[in-house]
């Protein structure tokens, strides 16, 4: 084990330009093979007052064995990314669920965990589904369309805004909130900084929460007005940090898993045919994307003590970041790593998109993947020929990977088009 921070080449993976193009694939396989968990300094222009720099871990066994010890990785002390203050403050990201530890983490999660049970989310396949072709029914016709704007958007927003129980004229602004707390993307957030905005959707949330007290609903807001742990009513606060915890979780993800996955499946037009032809074979491409493309490039956990992780010896107080998008194209864990192929199955495709287990594990995989399968099934089975008909133009994040606007022209298929050609 050495006691110096292990840093035997330079990666800029502190620095905004490194994911303007997209996740630095070659520079992740290259710290996988010769420094799993390494070391780099904080870039000039970070703030005095940010961390020195922070551990990078980039194989998919040390990410799994740093998710899984929440006592020695803490997600509270220096929150959950690279730095702080990367989508709001400090004390914002300590506010969310993914950014406590312990009985406090407990007790948000057990509060909600029930609204997510696999029976919960599979009765709300109709409702997404309905949600979807309407969707792709305003757009059919012209041909052409946005995939974020006009498909992706839409659907995930409404469906996490039906679930919450967010009525339909404010879901826009909410969206627009959550945007510009994940991000960090100037032209998304619109000028606003990530804790204003959450500050904002807070404060909107405290109103419909008093709402629900005088006019309860069928919805997991008012769920949580009344939800107890222990036999103890939830704190107010804490309700508002779940309510916000879910609503920016499970946006952006989504809707980066989508454009991700379709520009992937447009870069491999062969296993966009195979899709078409078997249709059953969605759901585990649903998984390749999620490995090949995770929307989150990486998490961060802080020590609590002196540990040790693949031989380098970590400090008390050093920040740890697990890379997912380099973990999920681990060849150690994953054979043929480097191909996408929707062919391999869920077995074989054991990604950490989701996280490395433990504690942390995505809340929301269960909806996200049905939202994910009902997207594709739709897309796909109610048009063809989809192409690029401009430049996609990605998030500027290193938090978040996806895209802003995605432009698409495709060629629309009736229903009975659809029943023509499978009775023939
Ligand atoms: C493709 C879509 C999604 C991806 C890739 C994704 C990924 C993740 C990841 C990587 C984490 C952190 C795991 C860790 O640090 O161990 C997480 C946490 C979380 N996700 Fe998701 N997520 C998605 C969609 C959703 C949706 C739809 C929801 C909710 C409705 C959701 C709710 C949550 C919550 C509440 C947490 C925090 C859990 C905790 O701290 O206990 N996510 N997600």
């Amino acid at each position: 084990m050495t006691d110096s921070r292990y840093s035997p080449f330079e990666t800029h993976l502190g620095d905004l330009d490194t994911f303007a193009d997209g996740p630095p694939h070659a520079l992740f396989a290259r710290m996988r093979d010769e420094a799993p968990v390494m070391w780099a300094d904080a870039p000039a222009d970070w703030p005095a007052s940010d961390q020195p720099g922070f551990w990078n871990v980039t194989r998919a066994e040390h990410v799994e064995q740093v998710s899984k010890d929440p006592v020695t990785y803490s997600s509270w002390f220096g929150g959950f990314t690279m730095r702080s203050n990367e989508i709001g403050s400090l004390e914002v990201q300590r506010s969310v669920m993914i950014g406590k530890d312990g009985a406090e983490h407990v007790r948000m999660r057990g509060t909600v965990n029930k609204a997510f049970t696999p029976w919960r989310v599979r009765e709300l396949e109709s409702s997404v589904r309905t949600r979807m072709t309407r969707t792709l029914d305003a757009v059919l016709d012209s041909g052409r369309c946005d995939l974020v704007l006009d498909l992706a958007g839409p659907l995930v927003t409404s469906t996490m805004s039906e679930l919450l129980g967010v009525p339909e004229g404010d879901r826009g602004q909410l969206d627009r909130w959550t945007d510009a707390f994940l991000s960090g993307d100037d032209e998304i957030a619109g000028g606003m900084r990530g804790d204003e905005a959450l500050g904002a959707a807070a404060e909107y949330l405290m109103g419909l929460l008093l709402e629900r007290e005088q006019h309860p609903a069928e919805d997991l807001i008012t769920a949580l007005g009344l939800a107890t742990y222990n036999g103890e009513p939830m704190p107010r606060e804490e309700q508002v940090g779940v309510f916000s915890q879910l609503f920016a979780a499970g946006i952006d993800s989504t809707k980066g898993t989508i454009s991700n996955g379709l520009l992937t499946l447009l870069e491999h037009p062969d296993q966009l045919e195979l899709l078409h032809q078997d249709p059953t074979m969605i759901p585990a491409a649903v998984e390749e994307i999620l490995r090949w493309s995770p929307p989150f490039t990486h998490q961060r956990r802080t020590a609590t003590c002196d540990t040790e992780l693949a031989g380098q010896l970590i400090h008390e107080g050093d920040s740890v970041v697990i890379w997912l998008q380099s973990s999920s194209r681990d060849s150690r864990a994953i054979e043929r790593a480097d191909t996408f192929d929707v062919t391999r199955g869920q077995r074989q495709c054991p990604h950490q998109a989701f996280g490395g287990g433990g504690r942390h594990f995505c809340l929301g995989a269960g909806l996200a993947r049905l939202e994910l399968i009902v997207f594709f099934e739709e897309l796909l089975g109610r048009t063809r020929d989809i192409q690029l008909a401009g430049s996609p133009e990605r998030i500027r994040s290193c938090f978040v990977d996806g895209y802003k606007r995605v432009p698409i022209s495709f060629t629309p298929v009736r229903h009975r088009d659809v029943a023509a050609a499978s009775s023939a």
